[in-house]
């Protein structure tokens, strides 16, 4: 299927507003692929249809997740929201002709929500574009546009904290997925500091 396709198709699928972020998060992935020279075919199809598992509404997801046999873990049982991701690679197979064994997109697709450990470097660009693309508003976004194009493990970081941060202001749960996103990074960043300083003189 050419991209030409799968933007048809995804218009037919999704609601005006879901279908136009999907367009404003591919043409920001497609920036962010050519200014790290990531790989850009699967970049522009992840990003294109990393929403496509929104055709099936919230309220209807958790029984269409078990209908397909896809597994439901508590937090997504808890905030449906979540399984737009597995919904999404489920789809992404079956209507937008992606091989079951294209790893790279399915991944990005799979983890663009919660985000997870060892992420490629496509799904990170989805994940970020996600959440930078043009239409996004929300307090600090212009400080995380600037660390996506900085560094994708910067803006992986700065994503993991704010999200982290307001899912816990507002009393929700946190993914597991994204935890050990937020881990893997923290520790690494935490070592490249430690290494950075001297150490301290006892008086
Ligand atoms: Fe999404
Ligand atoms: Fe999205």
């Amino acid at each position: 299927m050419t991209i030409e396709e799968m933007r048809a198709l995804l218009q037919q699928s999704l609601k005006p507003k879901r279908y136009e972020h999907s367009v404003r998060v591919y043409e920001t992935a497609l920036e962010m692929a050519e200014h790290y020279h990531a790989d850009v075919k699967k970049v522009a199809v992840a990003s294109l249809i990393h929403d496509c598992g929104r055709q099936i509404s919230k309220e209807d997801s958790v029984a269409k997740a078990k209908e397909l046999g896809i597994p439901v873990d508590p937090v997504e049982e808890a905030q449906p929201i979540l399984l737009h991701a597995k919904l999404g690679v489920y789809y992404a197979i079956r209507k937008y002709g992606v091989s079951p064994d294209d790893r790279e997109v399915l991944d990005a697709i799979r983890y663009h929500s919660t985000g997870t450990a060892d992420m490629t470097q496509t799904a990170k660009i989805v994940f970020l574009a996600d959440l930078i693309e043009p239409g996004r508003d929300f307090e600090g976004v212009e400080a995380l546009r600037e660390a996506s194009f900085q560094d994708l493990d910067k803006g992986m970081l700065l994503s993991y904290d704010n999200t982290i941060r307001y899912l816990l202001e507002d009393g929700l749960l946190i993914h597991p997925d994204a935890i050990a996103g937020y881990n893997q990074l923290a520790a690494k960043t935490k070592t490249a500091r430690s290494k950075k300083e001297k150490p301290k003189k006892k008086n």
